[in-house]
């Protein structure tokens, strides 16, 4: 008997869930989106998977999903959809593209099945258009037989050194309720960003070369893990800043911001993330898709797309295909690994109880 669990990633972007999924235990087989640049990435970390461009929000795409799976057993759906998917008005405009969005998840699972939907999104989601959007999903979770479960999650209770909550909805076929993950940290241990990041290379001398060369041993547990698997260095290039820049940051305290730059300094950038600096011994604030706001915690330039990636918990083997903007965007984008990793594990306990 083939026991596999096989699974599919909707609006899988380079595939940051998926493959946490697939560190569980899960054989992702197919990622769906329809940007071609992040299906490259996709495709490059899921060598297993099919990478398909779809734009989800029509039928057809579903159709075509369907027939890829064929008679494929699919035990998981996971799918990270973007918000905008519900109207404002709450009448459901059938042809505004962008409404059908969370529903072509439903549309495929109608079809396909699955034992597991895993839905994630911000957690504005919740309260959305006055909760309607949250309401929507429960709705549809019940009307195919799901039993849900839902739950906002702080990324730093689970290992990983970034500030980043998350919604997830988890749906059962069936009865049984999926409990989620307890924390393993705490604010007493939680990973910070000297912990991750603290063994690459400062790129001092090297801004705009890529440097594929680790210089020293892993210092933390969390480097260790970062680095199973890998034996260079990929995405790890540094941004060369104007002097004007160096020296702006250059004034920011570890953790401070525009507020801590003395009268007249930085003044061309005021908003709330306007000059961060890092902290190293905090996790680090919610990675961006690469808006240079954000500051290594010592050295005077924004954070290397590797260095992103490690707070995000992405494995140095997990490497970053196209322009640096492209994977700075994708980085941003994503589920961190390790919070698939620990929800595919507690699927998979569950799975397992009863079979
Ligand atoms: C938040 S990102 C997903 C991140 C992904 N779950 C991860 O962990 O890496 C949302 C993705 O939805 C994709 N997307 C948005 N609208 C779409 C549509 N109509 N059809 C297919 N993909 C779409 C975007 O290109 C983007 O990659």
């Amino acid at each position: 008997m083939n026991s596999k669990k096989y699974m599919i990633d909707l609006f899988s972007g380079c595939g940051g869930l998926s493959h946490g999924f697939e560190q569980a235990g899960f054989e992702c087989i197919l990622g769906i989106d329809y940007d071609q640049p992040a299906l490259d990435t996709f495709a490059h970390n899921h060598p297993h998977a099919q990478a398909i461009k779809l734009d989800l929000s029509s039928e057809e795409s579903i159709q075509r999903i369907v027939k890829e799976v064929g008679k494929k057993n699919i035990d998981l759906i996971v799918a990270g959809p973007p918000c905008q998917g519900f109207s404002l008005t709450g009448t459901r405009n059938e042809n505004d593209k962008r409404n059908t969005l969370f529903y072509s998840v439903f549309k495929l699972a109608a079809i396909v099945k699955p034992k597991y939907i895993i839905i994630e999104n911000v957690p504005g989601i919740a309260t959305l258009y006055q909760g309607k959007a949250r309401k929507a999903i429960l709705e549809e979770f019940d009307k195919l037989g799901y039993t849900c479960s839902e739950k906002l999650l702080y990324a730093p209770d689970y290992g990983i050194p970034q500030i980043r909550k998350r919604m997830f909805f988890v749906g059962v076929l069936g009865e049984d309720v999926f409990e989620f993950p307890s924390a393993t940290h705490d604010k007493s241990n939680y990973v910070t960003c000297e912990q991750a990041i603290s063994d690459l290379p400062s790129l001092k001398d090297d801004l705009g070369r890529e440097i594929t060369d680790y210089s020293c041993e892993p210092s933390s547990e969390y480097q260790k893990i970062m680095r199973d698997g890998a034996d260079r260095l990929y995405n790890h290039v540094g941004t060369s800043h104007t002097d004007l820049v160096v020296s702006v940051i250059k004034q920011v305290p570890e953790g401070g911001n525009h507020k801590d730059l003395p009268e007249g300094v930085g003044t061309s950038r005021k908003f709330n993330e306007a000059w961060t600096r890092y902290h190293s011994q905090k996790p680090s604030k919610t990675i961006d898709t690469g808006h240079r706001n954000h500051f290594h915690y010592r050295w005077h330039r924004v954070p290397t797309a590797r260095e992103n990636a490690r707070l995000q918990s992405f494995p140095d083997r997990f490497h970053f295909v196209g322009p640096k903007t492209q994977q700075y965007k994708q980085i941003g984008n994503a589920v961190p690994p390790m919070l698939g990793y620990v929800l595919g594990k507690k699927i998979l306990e569950l799975d397992a109880s009863n079979s």
